[in-house]
């Protein structure tokens, strides 16, 4: 009895102090400690007041990544990356999702040979540790990350946003068939893509 009553107690203490997550001291950036998928992240982020974070410039990625490196929260390898606000709309092209500006207008940061859009299914990005540096990545929304969130943007052009984001929940399907054909001698090297597959929803 004594040692349940200690241990709630504990919980209770580590639960309240803890927190959902853990902030720059101007409260400006904030970093989860849970991991979701990008479409629930985006809504952790809204119902704590914020949004994902967009860096739509050098300042933006130097301010976050000293946060991330002073509190030792930068992604230490390939599956510890954070997810930022940025996907790719059905006409092919990154924004950022609460601004609705594009991705690479002011600061354009992914990692090399990035966005790789593999099998087709990246379409939402994370801030990832390359070998030298951390940069954006593309990767499949319905995997699990933590994220970024900040205090939502007061100034900027603000995109409509998408009225359906159901495309980013596609399965990866990494054990079916890729989207793709291994270039072969008989095919002069070319790779042929099936376009079908880039984007399988409607236009809006
Ligand atoms: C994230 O998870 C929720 C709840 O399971 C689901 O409704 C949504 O479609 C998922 N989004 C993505 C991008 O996988």
């Amino acid at each position: 009895m004594y040692v349940k009553l200690v241990s709630i107690f504990i919980v209770a203490i580590f639960g309240v102090c803890l927190g959902e997550f853990v902030e720059t001291p101007d409260k400006l950036y904030f970093a989860s400690k849970e991991a979701l998928n990008w479409t629930e992240a985006k809504k952790a982020c809204e119902e704590a007041g914020l949004e994902l974070v967009s860096l739509l410039n050098e300042n933006d990625k130097a301010v976050l990544e000293s946060f991330l490196k002073e509190y030792k929260l930068a992604p230490q390898d390939a599956w510890t990356g954070y997810w930022l606000a940025g996907i790719r709309h059905p006409d092919g092209k990154f924004y950022w999702d609460t601004t609705g500006t594009k991705v690479g207008e002011g600061l354009s940061d992914w990692l090399v040979g990035e966005p790789s859009n593999a099998y087709f299914k990246e379409h939402c990005i994370e801030l990832k540790q390359g070998f030298n540096q951390m940069g954006w990545n593309d990767y499949f929304c319905v995997e699990a990350r933590k994220y970024l969130c900040q205090v939502p943007r007061a100034e900027g052009p603000r995109g409509e946003g998408l009225r359906d984001y159901s495309f980013l929940a596609e399965e990866n399907r990494l054990n079916e068939r890729p989207s793709y054909r291994v270039p072969m001698p008989f095919d002069n090297g070319i790779i042929y893509l099936d376009a079908s597959e880039i984007f399988n929803v409607k236009p809006f």
